[in-house]
């Protein structure tokens, strides 16, 4: 793949890094040595929280079987391994029990009637899980980022930390916000007072951000030494999240279970709807292409509808907040893959949406379109600039959106900047 659009897209945005690279160097920690590091708190991405439920006496099944489990106390609902709600025949149940409802009133979502949920884990760098056995998927979550950690000396429960969410949500959910100013305030007073390091990759930059923004600003400054937002999926948007509601969604399955099957249950999450494509970064671009109409980032409305949205289900889309780009300020380090082949137009010629479409391909990671990385990029660097906060973008040719925490040599260079952080 020819990484050159890349480079002229890039070059007044980004620094691009050189290659080769050079190894990241730095003193592993003796025992000790700890006061060298600032505390850590990771923030995985999108399938990797692990969620409860509880079913109560307000729980009505719409089949007997789903109500098994009422009155029984918590138990793993989306959780490794996933095999067990098919083994269990729990598929249906789990559609019904993990969905969500929106309140067009107070423009709020809430489970069910009688399912509570809960993260599991919360604290913990150990808190997400791969929900799939898929060999060399489980680094995913963060897990190898984690390891490289503990290997340079941080310690979960004592330098590290992690702050799982419920990803059904636009972040941050009701309660997140607290639950990490808390946390951060805990690593803090653990370590010296110390201001935190928080580390988001995919969907964990968007919860990060989510939280970050929603507390106050001598909070933040008090508290945060640095942001690093790894592949976050940008406010303005990427095509993949139409896919995501046509043909299921690819980043939450369940082992054995076609995503299409899960389609109506991605459709009630608040989540599905906060990356659609914007005409900040997409222009009047056809995204969609059929042979009797085209939508573009500004007939996304249409498109809901077309797709069997109603006017009420169309409402959390037309009211969210995710055009007003929030730049953290904290110092940020904001690091992307791109220069691969990524889904940007969809063609679903007969306009039957139930069929998957045919990709016509542009740049980006793979996941994220390139525009949308760049313009959400460019604005965060407005805001840090304006407000006198250092900002640092990176990206990084021939890494995509899941290889950047995946591949060793793109490891390093995340290390390399969370070290730096550090400093
Ligand atoms: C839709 O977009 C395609 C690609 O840009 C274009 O060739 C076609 O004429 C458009 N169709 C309609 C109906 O506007
Ligand atoms: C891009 O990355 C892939 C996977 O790591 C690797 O096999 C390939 O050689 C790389 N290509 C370039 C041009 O660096």
């Amino acid at each position: 793949m020819s990484s050159t659009p890349l480079l002229r897209l890039l070059h007044f945005l980004l620094l691009l890094l050189p290659a080769p690279l050079h190894d990241y160097c730095f003193p592993r920690l003796s025992s000790g040595g700890l006061d060298v590091y600032h505390p850590l708190i990771l923030f995985a991405g999108f399938g990797c929280p692990d969620l409860e439920a509880r079913l109560t006496e307000a729980y009505t099944p719409s089949v007997p079987r789903c109500g098994a489990l009422k009155g029984k106390g918590w138990f793993p609902i989306y959780k490794f391994n996933t095999l067990d709600l098919v083994e269990h025949d729990y598929v249906p149940c789990f559609q019904e029990q993990m969905a969500l409802v929106y309140d067009p009133v107070h423009n709020k979502y809430r489970n069910l009637a009688g399912v509570e949920t809960r993260v599991l884990n919360f604290g913990s760098a150990y808190g997400f899980s791969e929900k799939q056995m898929v060999p060399d998927r489980e680094n995913l979550c963060l897990v190898s980022l984690r390891k490289e950690l503990e290997a340079v000396g941080y310690r979960d429960g004592d330098t590290l930390f992690g702050a799982p969410y419920d990803m059904r949500y636009a972040p941050p959910s009701e309660g997140y916000v607290a639950r990490v100013q808390k946390l951060v305030e805990h690593a803090s007073s653990k370590n010296g007072d110390k201001p935190v390091i928080l580390v988001g990759h995919s969907f964990g930059a968007t919860a990060v951000l989510g939280f970050l923004t929603s507390t106050p600003l001598p909070w933040r400054n008090k508290f945060i030494k640095h942001l690093l937002l790894i592949s976050p999926p940008p406010p303005t948007g990427f095509t993949l999240t139409i896919t995501q509601l046509t043909s299921g969604p690819s980043v939450f399955q369940i082992a054995t279970v076609p995503i299409m099957e899960l389609r109506p249950l991605w459709r009630t999450f608040a989540s599905a709807l906060l990356t659609m494509p914007s005409p900040v970064a997409f222009g009047h671009k056809p995204l969609v292409i059929t042979k009797h109409r085209n939508y573009s980032a500004y007939h996304m409305e249409d498109l809901l509808l077309a797709l069997g949205f109603t006017a009420d289900q169309t409402l959390p889309f037309l009211r969210r907040r995710t055009l007003e780009v929030e730049a953290p300020l904290v110092p940020t380090t904001y690091i992307i893959g791109g220069g691969i082949k990524t889904p940007e137009q969809l063609v679903f010629w007969e306009g039957d949406f139930d069929v998957p479409p045919e990709n016509v391909y542009g740049e980006g990671d793979g996941t994220v379109n390139m525009a949308s990385l760049l313009a959400f990029g460019k604005e965060l660097r407005r805001q840090q600039e304006r407000n006198n906060v250092h900002f640092k973008a990176l990206a990084i040719a021939n890494a995509t959106h899941a290889g950047i925490v995946l591949e060793e040599h793109l490891l390093r260079m995340v290390m390399t900047e969370i070290l730096q952080a550090n400093r």
